[in-house]
């Protein structure tokens, strides 16, 4: 049996047959840009290590305590499950999370007065727990508009939040609007924060994706901080441009972060992935059905699509203030 029909145990066989249906797909071209990932030395994790913010998703992420806290807030209900968690149970959209909150912390990004955004928020806990914190959320999303209607772009979301809450929160802090991350209706200069987490790639390909970046850089106030979560590939093989979905290479990624001129990375990106984190590679077909079972084979880090191996990145901006 060839490796991509794999195990799918537990899950119907008849979509099982239409995963084990599909023909392997022949391997991208190398990319010719300039910028790469680099598979680390595997030396020991230095815990004393102050955690880049701009970088990708890595296994021994889960080994800083701070990662670990903000994990473990955001997903109570997991803990209540399993009290080690997360031990054992990397995934990557935990790991989106914690990256937020610790890097806004260490940025001082937010106080009790500030408004922050979410774009393309679909029900995700960072928008409820952010507002133990702030003054106001505004989660928008096209909510039921696109094939995450019935997952995490909800459209029950813009009338009843509260079923979506799995976190503790201020419920009179979070304001949820239908509103495309491509045109987003507030003022220039809005809010302290904007943010979006596993979203602009499935915007409309990089120009989607840069257009969303603006947008966010426009209502963000100077000196605020835009976070973006998205795909980079690691696997040193040529972008992915799909139906609803874009994987990016970190050439590209590197050109999404400079190419708005109102806003600068607040460090260098790290490209660096461990040995560990590279070597559990999930389908993504398969993710796809583990999250319509509501199971999960950890730790899903890495994913697999049309040969192209990737996995989250996350980057922290600072709006130039030009009056400054
Ligand atoms: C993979 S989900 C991520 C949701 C959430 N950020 C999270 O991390 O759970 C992608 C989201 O992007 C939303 N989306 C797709 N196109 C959009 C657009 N043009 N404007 C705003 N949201 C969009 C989808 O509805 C969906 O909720």
């Amino acid at each position: 049996m060839p490796a991509w029909t794999r195990d799918l145990a537990g899950i119907p066989s008849t979509l099982r047959l239409r995963v084990a249906a599909r023909r392997p797909v022949p391997a991208p071209p190398p990319d010719p840009g300039e910028v790469s990932v680099r598979v680390r030395d595997p030396a020991p994790v230095d815990l004393t290590r102050r955690m880049p913010l701009n970088k990708l998703c890595e296994l021994e992420d889960w080994l800083d305590p701070r990662r670990v806290a903000a994990i473990r807030r955001c997903l109570p209900y997991f803990v209540a499950i399993q009290p080690d968690f997360p031990s054992r149970m990397a995934h990557r959209k935990h790991w989106e999370f914690a990256q937020l909150l610790c890097g806004l912390e260490e940025l001082s990004a937010v106080d009790a007065g500030s408004l922050v955004l979410s774009v393309g928020a679909g029900h995700e806990e960072p928008v409820y727990e952010l507002t133990n914190h702030v003054r106001w959320v505004f989660a928008t999303d096209v909510y039921g508009g696109t094939q995450f209607g019935s997952l995490e772009g909800d459209g029950r979301m813009l009338v009843s939040p509260d079923r979506f809450a799995r976190v503790p929160y201020q419920r009179n802090r979070l304001v949820v609007q239908w509103m495309d991350g491509l045109d987003l209706r507030y003022e220039d200069g809005t809010f302290e924060v904007a943010f979006s987490l596993s979203s602009i790639e499935h915007f409309g390909g990089y120009h989607g994706a840069q257009q969303a970046l603006q947008q966010m850089a426009r209502v963000v106030r100077p000196g605020g901080v835009v976070a973006i979560a998205t795909e980079c590939i690691l696997n040193g093989v040529t972008g992915h441009r799909g139906r609803g979905l874009a994987l990016f290479t970190p050439s590209e990624i590197g050109e999404l972060a400079g190419s708005c001129s109102d806003l600068e990375l607040v460090e260098p990106i790290d490209f660096g992935v461990s040995p560990a984190t590279m070597s559990k590679v999930k389908p993504l077909s398969e993710a796809l059905l583990e999250a319509r079972h509501h199971v999960t084979d950890y730790p899903a880090i890495v994913f697999e699509h049309r040969r192209r191996r990737y996995t989250s990145v996350f980057l922290f901006l600072r709006k130039l203030d030009r009056a400054g």
